[in-house]
């Protein structure tokens, strides 16, 4: 599918995001382990969260659809029929390998093209030295999985990078193991499973970066998921690059190993506002209203990566807004996304006349060369198509955004949104510019 984007004159209103893809995932997961029935809330439209309840039902749990959301059914996994399916999502299918580490059944575990070159590897190890036979193709780095689960006992484990998806399989397994399971984290990352295994009545401790769960049983908990703060990251990068711009981000998740994208965009001197700051479901959410601003260069790096990496792709299209040269470094873990994201974000920005150039481990971009329409291309990746099409909103000419189907697997009403937005302002420009008598 391709999309077609021009610059609006006026940017602006009023968007509800989805529902957050990493909190209903782990809401559907966790609450197929527990205890009892809960009921999940504005739960995450896109691809990878109908691929977390497919793994599910394929496992026997029962899932049924409840106006914006689902009841789960705790207690019900069974050893799966079939090979289980976890598309195009990471989160999903590292996650789930955490969750059937402990069921005494044999499963397989695949995904698509995009999700079997990612590494698994980081996995494979934690879960394997605390006993369930996990074993991948290419000696075991890569999907399909095949996972016989079984008894489990708690380990130390000081982990290499700073992922919230390994912390997450990690805990799921040390839920059901013997003994303590210890986590040493290199660097904060989201921290939505240790939230939600604490309401559902785990023993989990944390101390700094440490974490320390005992053996526990949950408890169904119902869950209204909060808007996904990476799909307002658009809105927000459109707002603040676009001269005529107000972008109002209605209940939008603040979890604090999210926020980093927040946190650059104040460096680059953003006009964002926080309103209405509240907590729903255990996870703090607020209102954003991102208006036009006049933006610099910034470095972003260290600490700061795991908090804000999925949000790099839209934020080096901010930087091509900046005055001076924006950097990124040690984001490494880009180029094992959904697609290599330091080359094809670098890739698709030069298309549109970008002074941007990769680093091994991040990329460099000059702001103040304006961009130019031409064709882009989403490989396949939905942040990459997104980013496209907010760099159609800023760019002159038209921009044509090929693959564009692709932003469906977190935010099916992206482009719906974005012609609202760009129309939205239209409208309120047509309105403003009609002469008083
Ligand atoms: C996610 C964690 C991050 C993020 C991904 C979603 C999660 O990945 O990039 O899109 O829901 O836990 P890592 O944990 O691999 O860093």
């Amino acid at each position: 599918m391709r999309e077609a984007v021009r610059r609006p004159r006026r940017f602006g209103g009023a968007v509800t995001p989805p529902g957050d893809r990493s909190i209903s995932v782990r809401a559907a997961i966790l609450n197929a382990l527990a205890e009892g029935e809960a009921r999940i809330a504005n739960y995450g439209p896109g691809g990878d969260c109908a691929s977390a309840l497919s793994v599910l039902r394929g496992l026997g749990v029962p899932v049924e659809s409840d106006g914006d959301g689902f009841v789960v059914a705790g207690g019900a996994i069974r050893e799966p029929d079939d090979v289980l399916d976890a598309g195009n999502s990471g989160t999903v299918m590292r996650l789930a390998s955490g969750l059937l580490a402990s069921q005494p059944f044999l499963s397989v575990l695949t995904g698509d093209a995009s999700l079997r070159s990612r590494p698994m590897g980081r996995v494979i190890a934690p879960l394997r030295e605390m006993g369930a036979d996990v074993r991948g193709r290419d000696g075991d780095r890569l999907a399909p999985l095949v996972i016989r689960g079984g008894a489990l006992r708690g380990i130390r484990y000081r982990m290499p990078v700073a992922s919230a998806q390994v912390k997450s399989a990690i805990l799921l397994a040390g839920l059901s193991a013997e003994g303590e399971t210890v986590i040493e984290q290199p660097a904060m990352s989201r921290d939505h499973t240790e939230r939600a295994i604490s309401a559902m009545g785990a023993d989990i401790r944390e101390e700094g970066l440490t974490l320390t769960l005992r053996p526990s049983r949950l408890r169904a908990v119902d869950v209204t998921v909060p808007g996904d703060l990476s799909s307002a990251a658009f809105w927000l990068v459109a707002a603040v690059c676009h001269p005529d711009a107000e972008a109002r981000l209605l209940g939008v998740g603040m979890n604090p190993g999210r926020t980093g994208v927040l946190d650059a965009l104040n460096a680059m001197g953003a006009d964002i506002a926080v309103e209405h700051e509240r907590v729903v479901s255990g996870e703090p959410v607020a209102d954003l209203v991102a208006r036009s601003s006049r933006l610099r260069a910034t470095h972003i790096a260290g600490d700061l990566i795991p908090r804000v990496q999925d949000e790099l792709p839209v934020l080096a299209l901010a930087a091509c807004f900046a005055e001076g040269e924006t950097t990124i470094a040690d984001a490494q873990e880009l180029r094992v996304k959904e697609t290599d994201r330091i080359h094809t974000t670098v890739g698709e920005l030069r298309r549109l006349g970008a002074d941007a150039h990769e680093t091994p481990d991040g990329m460099r971009i000059a702001g103040g060369k304006a961009l130019l329409g031409a064709r882009a291309n989403s490989h396949g990746d939905h942040r990459i198509a997104m980013m496209l099409g907010v760099a159609g909103l800023l760019a002159a000419g038209e921009t044509e955004v090929e693959g564009a189907e692709a932003a469906s697997v977190t935010y099916p009403g992206f482009w719906d949104d974005l012609r609202a937005l760009a129309g939205d302002g239209e409208r309120a420009s047509a309105r403003a510019s009609v002469p008083e008598r």
